[in-house]
């Protein structure tokens, strides 16, 4: 049931404020975390996060934000490499799968991999009775309620809030956080929902940006740090539902090779929160600018009150908490896309050559 909504794909990302706050109250209480004991870092020197696709993107951030506030190394694959490479598995490694279907066929052959190998065999997964939830020895639900659309979305945001709860436990279990940070944390999270709720209203800015962006031959995205993955997660989203060859690219790495790619036909979308790197990435953006690249500058009001000029457009989303901003982002991130795909009169909820439960490898 559509519930009113033109495409499940539509209804699903307006449910986001919902499922998050959801999932967020289930995994908390009273400004301290509900996570379950056998989520434990004790002994742990090292995470190796599996999964495929936005799967994947999801865990990129959560490397960023384990080795930022737990110190704790982790390592992220896609499966099919993982599952084949043999790789080795050190003592004090705990092995995260995650997958909304909990069915994907290589990231469950990874986790049978890391079964008797790994010291920890955890699972984040939408569907608690699938493989990869049963085979795991820890699965958490990540509770974002059924995905029907195709291309995810509400899984992803939910992937992603579990994986900032888990970090902070780790941060937490190892010494660099205390009680004060997490529940300033934790607030900060309780603030998401209604932050996603201003991006959605805005949403008529997106939907012109959109019939823009239908036009394009290729698109590229850029970000830096925990926003890199997001500028993936565009360019995977704008492929699949509108056709349009789309790349995501971190933004230091434009001058060594995709630079060549920018012309003025080339609409470029920045993710750029007025952060610790913004000035990096903004010099990157003006790099782009010089060579006619039409710019979409997606950032906070700060950011926007400094860096707007010059852009072909400027998406201004309500600041917020760093460690926040990739969840928050992930939303103008698919509406771009929803609504190119709109414009183009794609399929929306079930792109060509594409199926939502990948179980032949
Ligand atoms: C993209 C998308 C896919 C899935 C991938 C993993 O929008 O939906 O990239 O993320 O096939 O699927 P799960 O999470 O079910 O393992």
């Amino acid at each position: 049931d559509k519930a009113g909504y033109k495409h499940f794909m539509a209804k699903e990302i307006a449910e986001q404020p919902v499922v998050l706050a959801d999932a967020l109250r289930h995994y908390t209480r009273s400004g301290a975390l509900n996570l379950p004991d056998g989520l434990d870092f004790t002994g742990i020197e090292r995470i190796t996060m599996v999964a495929c696709g936005t799967a994947y993107y999801a865990c990129l951030v959560a490397k960023y934000w384990f080795e930022q506030i737990a110190r704790l190394p982790v390592e992220v694959d896609v499966a099919s490499e993982f599952r084949y490479r043999e790789p080795p598995i050190p003592g004090g490694t705990a092995s995260l799968f995650v997958s909304q279907s909990g069915e994907t066929a290589d990231t469950l052959a990874a986790l049978r991999y890391c079964r008797d190998k790994a010291d920890r065999v955890w699972s984040l997964v939408n569907v608690p009775t699938s493989s990869i939830a049963r085979e795991a020895d820890l699965a958490l639900p990540i509770l974002a309620g059924v995905e029907v659309s195709v291309a995810s979305t509400k899984a992803f945001t939910n992937q992603l809030l579990l994986l900032a709860l888990m970090a902070l436990k780790a941060a937490s279990q190892r010494g660099h956080l205390d009680a004060a940070g997490l529940a300033q944390a934790l607030d900060d999270m309780r603030r998401l929902p209604g932050l996603m709720n201003q991006v959605l209203t805005n949403e008529a800015r997106i939907e012109r940006l959109g019939d823009r962006l239908a036009e394009a031959q290729d698109v590229l995205f850029l970000g830096r740090g925990a926003l890199y993955p997001l500028a993936l997660e565009g360019a995977l989203k704008l492929k699949e539902l509108s056709y349009i060859h789309a790349e995501g690219y971190a933004s230091g790495e434009l001058k060594h090779g995709p630079i060549a790619l920018i012309d003025r036909n080339v609409p470029v979308v920045v993710f750029a929160p007025h952060d610790g790197l913004f000035e990096k990435t903004v010099s990157n953006m003006q790099e782009v600018m010089a060579r006619h690249g039409q710019v979409i500058l997606v950032t906070d009001p700060e950011g926007a009150r400094l860096a707007q000029e010059g852009t072909a457009a400027t998406l201004i989303l309500p600041e917020a908490p760093s460690l926040l901003a990739p969840i928050l982002y992930a939303v103008p991130a698919q509406l771009l896309a929803y609504h190119t795909a709109v414009a183009k009169g794609t399929d929306v909820d079930q792109p060509r050559n594409l199926a939502k439960s990948v179980t032949v490898e």
